[in-house]
């Protein structure tokens, strides 16, 4: 008989949906094994306002395949301008469950990003007041910064003065990818928690660059030295309510990744689960896998676990390596390895 493990139907806590044609294809992706996800606002022009985050809302549910029970968590994409008075209207009217900070030029679509951190200063009170969390791409853009070395320096420079400042402000450190990043977050109280991707508990730097580049394992944060991966690991297989998972599932088509300036971005969305309960098995974890994809993330945005559950089955999986998109195929998420858990 093959053996099978039962979880409590996981959330995404940080995911990319984009919209139109890529929206439809790659929606099903997700909720074909997700409850809910924290989506991202960075779409072009970005989601700043309340109202612009419902009208993206109703296009994700008519979205939505037959059937599927599927919440979008939606976000604020936080500018120099955001309005404290928007943000706490539409928190509390149930619609949105964080803001996103992104550096300005950090990343994909990030331009209207924060510059001058202290014109945000009144929102992120606001915010701390509350109790809404601040989901943070934490990386500084400082040109003169290795990329290898930018999430570190950000905790330093930016995060924990935001931090000191904003007493009670509730941070989310997204994707984080250093070892740094571990032990800062694992000495922080319970106004902080971490999202970790499936990619970066898989692949380090070697993995994007040696024997031939690798466009589609090019994401940001970039993946950093094995010692990091495998602080990343310890950290999500711990069980330690401060980690839990956030895919960064970030579909770009081949043709936005084959190119002389490729797009960063991860697509793991069909295949995570699999991977997920591979990579806790062979850390001898799989009991604690539950925490990370499905228990400590609803425990820090104060919701409560999803009551339906999912099975895999260690009976071997395979995924299609890519989807087909309007817009051209979208490459899925090679971890490199055979996988052997499927969900059923
Ligand atoms: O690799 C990434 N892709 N990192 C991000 O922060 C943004 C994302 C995207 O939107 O493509
Ligand atoms: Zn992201």
């Amino acid at each position: 008989m093959s053996q099978t493990i039962t979880l409590r139907r996981p959330d995404d806590w940080h995911l990319h949906l984009r919209d139109g044609a890529m929206l439809k294809a790659v929606l099903p992706e997700t909720t074909a094994h997700f409850a809910r996800a924290i989506i991202m606002p960075n779409l072009v022009p970005p989601v700043v306002t309340s109202d612009q985050a419902q009208a993206y809302r109703e296009r994700i549910l008519n979205a939505l395949p037959q059937g599927a029970d599927f919440e979008p968590l939606m976000t604020l994409y936080l500018t120099e301008d955001t309005d404290p008075a928007d943000v706490a209207a539409a928190h509390a009217s149930g619609l949105i469950y964080a803001v996103k900070l992104y550096p300005a030029g950090a990343t994909t679509n990030s331009a209207s990003g924060v510059a001058n951190f202290d014109n945000v200063r009144a929102v992120l009170e606001k915010m701390a007041e509350i109790g809404l969390p601040l989901c943070v791409h934490g990386e500084v853009t400082d040109a003169e910064i290795d990329i290898f070395d930018r999430e570190a320096v950000f905790i330093d420079r930016v995060l924990d003065p935001i931090r000191r400042a904003t007493p009670g402000l509730r941070v989310v450190m997204e994707h984080i990818t250093t070892r740094n990043a571990v032990d800062y977050a694992s000495a922080q109280d319970d106004t902080l928690g971490a999202t970790i991707t499936t990619h970066h508990l898989v692949i380090n730097r070697n993995h994007i660059l040696a024997g031939g580049i690798k466009p589609h394992y090019y994401c940001l944060p970039v993946a950093k030295r094995e010692e990091h991966r495998l602080a990343l690991r310890a950290a999500a297989t711990s069980g330690d309510n401060r980690f839990f998972l956030g895919t960064d599932s970030a579909p770009h088509t081949d043709a936005n990744k084959l190119l002389p300036c490729g797009c960063a971005g991860c697509f793991t969305a069909p295949n995570t689960l699999s991977i997920l309960a591979q990579v806790f098995e062979e850390d001898g974890a799989l009991d604690r896998l539950e925490r990370f994809t499905s228990l400590n993330g609803p425990a820090f945005y104060g919701l409560l676990p999803n009551d339906a559950t999912i099975t895999l089955e260690k009976s071997g999986a395979s995924y299609p390596d890519h989807i087909a998109t309007e817009d051209g195929p979208v490459t899925v998420f090679d971890p490199g390895f055979d996988l052997h858990w499927k969900v059923l």
